[in-house]
C-alpha cells in the first residue's frame, strides 16, 4: 500500500526511544522528513544520526515549550509541518491518596499543556495548506484506567475528549486528528514500571508485551493520504488487551 507520504514533513515529540523512536522510524520509510525532539541532547544527536533524521533536544513539559518547539522544527526544516505526533515520557505513577498537587500540575504541565500548545502552533499552516496529520500517543489507560497510574488514567481520558473535540473543528480543512492507545508495549517505560512478559504477558490475549514497530505501524497508516476519512478516533495497539467496544 502506498502511505503517500513522501516529501512530508513531520516533528516527533519523544522521539529518541520507545514508541516515539519506532514511528520516527517508520516516517523514514516511508520518505517523510522527520524531525525527533526529547530532553537528554547526547541521545536525540546520536538517534537521529541513527535514522537519518533531524533532531534537537527540548522538554515538552516546560510552560510554552509545545509552541516553541514546533517552531524550531519548522525553522529547522525550512517548512511547515504536515505531521505532528505529540507523545512524552509517562507522568508519575502512584496512587490518589499518594499524590501531591505538584505532581499533578507537573502531569498537566507534560501530558496536556504540551499537547494544548503544539497544536494551537501547527495548525494555522496545516489550515492553510489544507492538509494535516495529527497524532497523540496516549495510553490504554485513557479507556480503561490501569492499577497505580492515577494520573494517567485521569488526564489521559480528558485528552480523548480534546482529541474529538479539535477534529471537529478541523475536518473540513484537510486535517484529521487522532489518539493513538498503547497496550503493554516492550519500551524503557515498561522496565521503569517494573512490566515485562512474564508479568504482564499472561494478562494480554496475545500472551506477549507489543513490539514499538507494532504501534508504529498504526501511526504510519493514520498520517497516510490513505487515513483521509478517519478522525477524531482513539484507536488501541493492544494485543487484544482493553475489554471494551
Ligand atoms: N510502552 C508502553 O507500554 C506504554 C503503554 C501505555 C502508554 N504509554 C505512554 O506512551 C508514551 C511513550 O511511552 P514509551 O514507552 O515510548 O516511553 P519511553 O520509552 O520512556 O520513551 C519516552 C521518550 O520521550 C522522551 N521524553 C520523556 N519526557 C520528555 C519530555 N518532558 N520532553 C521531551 N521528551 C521527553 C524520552 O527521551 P528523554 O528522556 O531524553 O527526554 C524518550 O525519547 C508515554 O507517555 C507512556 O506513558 C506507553
Amino acid at each position: 500500500m502506498d502511505f503517500k507520504l513522501s516529501g512530508r514533513t513531520a516533528l516527533v515529540f519523544g522521539g529518541s526511544r520507545g514508541l516515539g523512536k519506532a514511528i520516527a522510524e517508520e516516517f523514514k520509510a516511508e520518505g517523510v522528513r522527520v524531525v525527533i525532539v526529547a530532553r537528554d541532547p547526547t541521545r536525540v544527536a546520536r538517534v537521529a544520526a541513527e535514522l537519518g533524521v533531524e533532531g534537537f533536544s527540548g522538554d515538552v513539559s516546560k510552560p510554552g515549550a509545545g509552541r516553541t518547539l514546533v517552531e524550531q522544527a519548522t525553522e529547522l526544516l525550512g517548512q511547515s509541518l504536515d505531521i505532528l505526533v505529540t507523545n512524552t515520557g509517562g507522568p508519575a505513577p502512584g496512587a490518589f491518596a499518594a499524590t501531591t498537587a505538584t505532581t499533578w500540575q507537573s502531569g498537566f504541565d507534560n501530558l496536556w499543556m504540551s499537547f494544548v500548545d503544539s497544536i494551537q502552533t501547527v495548525l494555522p499552516a496545516m489550515r492553510q495548506n489544507r492538509w494535516g496529520r495529527i497524532l497523540a500517543v496516549t495510553s490504554v489507560a485513557a479507556r480503561e484506567p490501569q492499577p497505580g497510574l492515577v494520573i494517567s488514567n485521569s488526564l489521559r481520558a480528558g485528552l480523548l475528549g480534546l482529541v474529538n473535540t479539535i477534529s471537529r473543528e478541523v475536518a473540513r480543512d484537510g486535517i484529521t486528528i487522532n489518539a493513538l492507545l498503547p497496550g503493554y508495549t516492550n519500551t524503557d517505560r515498561m522496565a521503569e514500571l517494573g512490566v515485562d512478559d512474564a508479568v504482564m504477558g499472561p494478562k494480554i490475549p496475545a500472551g506477549r508485551l507489543g513490539d514499538p514497530k507494532e504501534f508504529a505501524a498504526l501511526a504510519a497508516f493514520l498520517a497516510s493520504e490513505r487515513a483521509s476519512y478517519i478522525t477524531g478516533q482513539a484507536i488501541a495497539v493492544d494485543g487484544g488487551f482493553l475489554n471494551s467496544i
